[in-house]
């Protein structure tokens, strides 16, 4: 008989020391190209840059774990190119962008924005079969000034979606795109994508972390303990948040994911009733970095609020005033740059999370089962994929604000 099993086994369990092996599920957060969920986000566009960000000065990105390097050549048109040259490997990074392209500067060979090799000035007659040497490269669409690319099967490129809360602008109002992050501003989030995506189906995070435990960062309309349910949707899940206001109105919040990677959230300080006025994506950086790209419309000029802590703003904030007053940017990091799926206790509270976890791996076998993912369409007609956005602040009289979202 060995010392442990001599001992009382049922006093003072639950330390650490009883855990098993922590490991994340990795069915969830992987990203790269061949794994499971690496291919299904390629199975759809993705923004990853402004469009002010292609210019003349080769422009390092990484887009789902793959290093790029952005330009826009003499004529004005945006390219996106792996960073290692297909010639031996070096940087495009140290390239010039050109009139018709980008140089490498190792020896000369010169590329266009889909890759195709102009000049190979080493070789003779300036290069022969440039048709048999390619960049590797991706398409890109520019959308109310943000870029967004397709990184994968050339073959299964579905039609460029569209939303009918960014078309459709009233006068007076206008649509840009901003790719602050939660965090420092154009830095990456260090964690993992995943994370960062589900917390938009968790309403409740919002009143503990935003409406009391650092200051309430919103409204008073946000702060009291919502009526929450949730639901899936034809293309993902989306959460009720319903409250009763001071005043006697009735606010029904709703708040939708779409697959893989849309989050449609109505301002947190409900400026407008009705439906939401921005779309956003949470693009998976690399496994460990996470960066959120948000279009919005806007009237003309406002300014864009951002939460308070304390009177200030995030980046204003002393290590200890971010210890002190912890937003989304310390909680999702808390977890860790890929969180410890095993070492999870949910609860009822956590069920949109649970729903969305669930509809992702729906999809995964929907792959795997050689379907399309939900929301893919290859409808040249741009319009059959524009999108109906349901999330928004519905405020007035009960029955009234639950049929509009
Ligand atoms: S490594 Fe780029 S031209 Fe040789
Ligand atoms: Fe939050």
């Amino acid at each position: 008989m060995d010392r442990l099993s001599e001992r009382p086994v049922n006093i003072d369990v639950g330390t650490g020391y009883e855990l098993p092996e922590p490991h994340s599920a990795s069915d969830l957060v992987e990203v790269e190209r061949g794994t499971p969920a690496g291919e299904l986000l390629r199975r759809y566009w993705h923004p990853f840059a402004l469009a002010a960000d292609a210019s003349d000065v080769p422009r390092p990105v990484k887009v789902l774990g793959e290093d790029l390097i952005l330009f826009r050549d003499g004529s004005g048109r945006p390219g996106l190119v792996h960073h290692r040259c297909c010639h031996r490997g070096t940087s495009l990074y140290y390239g010039k962008v050109e009139e018709r392209g980008i140089r490498c500067c190792y020896h000369g060979w010169l590329f266009d924005i889909e890759g195709n090799t102009l000049e190979m000035p080493c070789e003779p007659e300036g290069g022969q079969h440039l048709e048999r040497y390619r960049q590797p490269w991706y398409p890109l669409v520019d959308y109310h000034g943000m870029l967004f690319t397709y990184l994968g099967p050339p073959q299964l490129k579905p039609a460029f979606p569209t939303y009918d809360v960014l078309s459709d602008v009233a006068e007076g109002w206008e649509v840009v795109a901003d790719d602050n992050n939660i965090g420092l501003h154009g830095d990456p989030t260090p964690c993992n994508w995943f994370q960062t995506h589900e917390n938009v189906m968790d309403p409740f995070h919002v009143y503990v972390l935003h409406a009391g435990f650092s200051g309430n960062q919103f409204v008073a309309e946000m702060q009291s303990l919502p009526e929450v349910s949730w639901h899936f949707t034809p293309h993902g899940v989306k959460s009720h948040q319903d409250r009763e206001l001071d005043d006697g109105r009735f606010f029904h919040r709703v708040t939708e994911v779409l697959m893989p990677n849309v989050r449609i959230v109505a301002s947190p300080f409900v400026e407008h009733e009705g439906q939401a006025t921005s779309v956003a994506w949470t693009l998976p950086i690399s496994r460990t970095e996470t960066k959120i790209f948000t279009i919005l419309k806007r009237p003309i000029g406002s300014p864009s609020r951002r939460a308070s802590y304390g009177g200030k703003r995030w980046e204003e904030l002393t290590p200890s005033e971010h210890q002190q007053m912890p937003g989304d940017y310390e909680a999702m990091v808390g977890q860790g740059p890929v969180t410890l799926h095993s070492e999870e206790r949910l609860a009822s509270s956590d069920r949109g999370v649970v729903m969305f976890r669930h509809r992702f791996r729906e999809c995964l076998k929907q792959m795997a089962a050689g379907e399309d993912p939900p929301a893919v369409s290859y409808d040249a007609q741009v319009q059959a994929a524009r999108y109906e956005v349901r999330a928004g602040n519905y405020i007035g009289d009960r029955d009234e604000v639950i049929s509009r979202g």
